[in-house]
């Protein structure tokens, strides 16, 4: 039986790079999955690849920053596939840079996004999964919620996440909802900070794998079945971690190891 056999999934930010891949993978492996995007475009192509590649998908729309069309939208989902039994928190924005050039803005943008739509998409699933005795959540954090990596305001969100996961994980577990944290490293996509980097230099994505311990950047694919686990009964006992899935680079920076302690 194929893992995601009755899972029905809501993704969101499905429209584009890794939130595309997830919502493939997870239908790929026999889930439902509801689009959820504010890209209508990018929201029904997923949809259409998914439904080619004899998949169930619906598209549904939703500005995660605004906690009303996050309602509107999980209940059109679920009136469309059934009731949701897996949310992967994926949707998120950031246009990089450092505290120094940092517009107030911007600062807003980042945590409104990533952090504050977050607990939207969980503030509307939890009473459903509550009425209905269980679920499992999947939010997508980074290294950068972890240590810092650059990107201060898209950090703080990243970190707000991973405690937001702790506290959903610790408060509702007795519900049956179990909440999990993804801690990707870098991804090779093509999301809009990705592209402006390589504009500069389209050899990024070689340079920094040598920062990782397995020698190279992730694909999304890594992230996407990194998610399909946590969000199966596989992860039936995972509750409360933020997992890193990046290629070991938490773990220890072998380049400074080699460059300034062995070399010395
Ligand atoms: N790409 C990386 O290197 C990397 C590294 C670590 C973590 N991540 C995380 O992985 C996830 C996916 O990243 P990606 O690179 O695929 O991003 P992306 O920018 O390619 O895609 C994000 C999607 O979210 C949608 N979205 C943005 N704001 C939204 C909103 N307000 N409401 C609804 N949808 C919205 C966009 O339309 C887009 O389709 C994010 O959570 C990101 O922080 C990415």
């Amino acid at each position: 039986m194929p893992r995601h056999d009755g899972t029905i999934a809501i993704v969101t930010g499905a429209g584009h790079g890794i939130g595309r891949c997830i919502a493939s993978q997870l239908a790929a492996e026999g889930a439902a999955v509801a689009v959820l995007e504010v890209d209508e475009s990018r929201g029904r192509e997923t949809v259409s690849q998914i439904v080619e590649a004899d998949g169930r998908a619906v598209f549904v729309k939703a500005d995660i920053t605004d906690a009303a069309q996050v309602e509107a939208a999980i209940s059109a989902a679920e009136a469309a596939l059934g009731p949701a039994n897996l949310l992967v928190n994926n949707a998120a924005f950031t246009d990089a840079g450092d505290l120094k050039g940092m517009k107030l803005e911007s600062w807003h943008r980042e945590i409104d996004v990533n952090l504050n739509g977050t607990y939207h998409c969980i503030r509307a699933i939890i009473p459903r999964m509550q009425e209905r005795g269980g679920g499992a959540i999947v939010n997508i954090a980074s290294v950068n919620g972890v240590r810092y990596f650059g990107n201060p305001s898209y950090s703080a969100a990243k970190a707000g996440v991973i405690n937001l996961t702790m506290s959903v994980a610790s408060e509702f577990g007795r519900d049956g909802i179990r909440c999990n944290a993804v801690c990707p490293g870098s991804v090779r996509t093509d999301n809009i900070t990705w592209t402006i980097r390589q504009k500069k230099d389209p050899d990024i994505f070689q340079k920094l794998g040598r920062w990782y311990p397995l020698g190279r950047v992730a694909e999304p694919m890594d992230i996407a079945r990194a998610v399909s686990f946590l969000g199966s009964d596989e992860a039936a006992y995972i509750s409360g971690v933020a997992l890193p899935v990046d290629g070991g680079m938490l773990a220890g920076m072998n380049v400074m190891i080699d460059e300034f302690i062995l070399e010395a």
